[in-house]
């Protein structure tokens, strides 16, 4: 009989859901394909064209899925075996990237036990005496290079202003940005995908104000110069504990690099830090080359992903805005 029963399916799907995914799209489906395989199934109807035009995003986010289902099956001595990444359409819409089959027997892993905190931390970060500790403990970690210099911490939050609104001028990602964001309670995907203002750690005013600014004010603002002000999150970046610089390998499978990708971000909140990427950063060739440069970055790996992280004034409670289990079992 296969481990894999239906209900044990559900379980999993329920955790696996907790990885992160570019602009909380959830790509990631799954599928039972026989013989007690599960296949990672990519949802090709879900995408971020403009912010991600290589699918690169997409990749990552199902390889934090990926990852999201090892640490699920590991909680229960379970782990991922015989693993194949064939490409496959199953479908017009579905396409199965890989398939794998579940041992029994296996090393506890402790990051299974971040999963459920781990969350994007969109507010501001407060200084702690704790820091110092928690960023030693990172450091020590596989794949990041943390930046703690006050000086460059501010120079980076100017950067990443900069990179962002680079990409905020674009009309386009405006649009799919604002398509994505759900600036209030009443949007009927509120609680299930994409950014709303709990997540975004907006109030009702500033989710308003983020309405108009990025919607039709935005180029008479931008004209008169206030757009970028207006949307900069420099202060945030600036009161971080450290920027950390996530890299892997040039030309890893992007599957393979969201796994750690995920794990890393896991790694933070197991140091006690809070975390929020800015992808902006790495994503323009100009700032990507700045940072390496900063964070002496070998040159035959790539500068994956940036995040800010710190200790927010007060933890918060951890919350996740998911697709339901059966949407996501195809
Ligand atoms: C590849 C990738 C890139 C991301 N880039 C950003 C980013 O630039 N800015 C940001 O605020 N969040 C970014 N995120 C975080 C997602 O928006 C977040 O994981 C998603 O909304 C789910 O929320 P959670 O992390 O709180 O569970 C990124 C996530 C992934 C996987």
């Amino acid at each position: 009989m296969s481990i894999l029963t239906p209900d044990l399916l559900r379980e999993l799907v329920a955790e696996a859901r907790l990885a992160p995914s570019v602009h909380n799209i959830q790509p990631t489906r799954w599928r039972l394909v026989g013989d007690g395989r599960l296949a990672l199934v990519d949802d090709t109807a879900v995408r971020a064209p403009v912010a991600d035009p290589a699918g690169h995003d997409v990749l990552v986010s199902h390889g934090a899925a990926l990852e999201g289902m090892s640490l699920a099956l590991n909680r229960r001595g379970l782990a991922i075996t015989a693993m194949t990444t064939i490409e496959q359409p199953l479908s017009p819409r579905f396409a199965a990237l890989c398939s794998f089959a579940v041992r029994e027997g296996v090393a506890r892993d402790p990051l299974a036990d971040h999963v459920a905190r781990r969350m994007s931390w969109r507010g501001k970060f407060a200084g702690s005496p704790d820091d110092a500790a928690a960023l030693a403990q990172l450091a020590a970690c596989d794949n990041v290079t943390c930046l703690s210099d006050r000086e460059a911490i501010a120079e980076i939050a100017g950067w990443a202003d900069q990179a962002e609104f680079s990409f905020v001028r674009g009309d386009d990602y405006r649009h799919e940005l604002l398509d994505w964001m759900r600036l209030s309670p009443s949007h009927p995907r509120y609680l299930q995908d994409g950014l709303n203002r709990d997540a975004l750690a907006m109030n009702a005013v500033e989710a308003t104000a983020a309405r108009f600014v990025l919607g039709g004010l935005f180029k008479p603002l931008d004209r008169l110069g206030l757009a970028s002000s207006l949307l900069a999150d420099g202060a945030k970046t600036a009161s971080a504990a450290a920027v950390v610089l996530f890299s892997r390998p040039i030309g890893e499978d992007p599957l393979t690099t969201g796994r750690h990708f995920y794990r890393a971000w896991l790694q933070i909140d197991q140091a006690g830090l809070a975390a929020c990427p800015i992808s902006a950063l790495a994503d323009h060739p100009d700032f990507n080359e700045r940072l390496r440069r900063l964070g002496k970055i070998d040159a035959d790996v790539r500068l994956v992903n940036v995040f800010r992280v710190g200790r927010p004034a007060k933890m918060p409670k951890p919350r996740h805005f998911r697709l339901p289990v059966e949407r996501l079992i195809v």
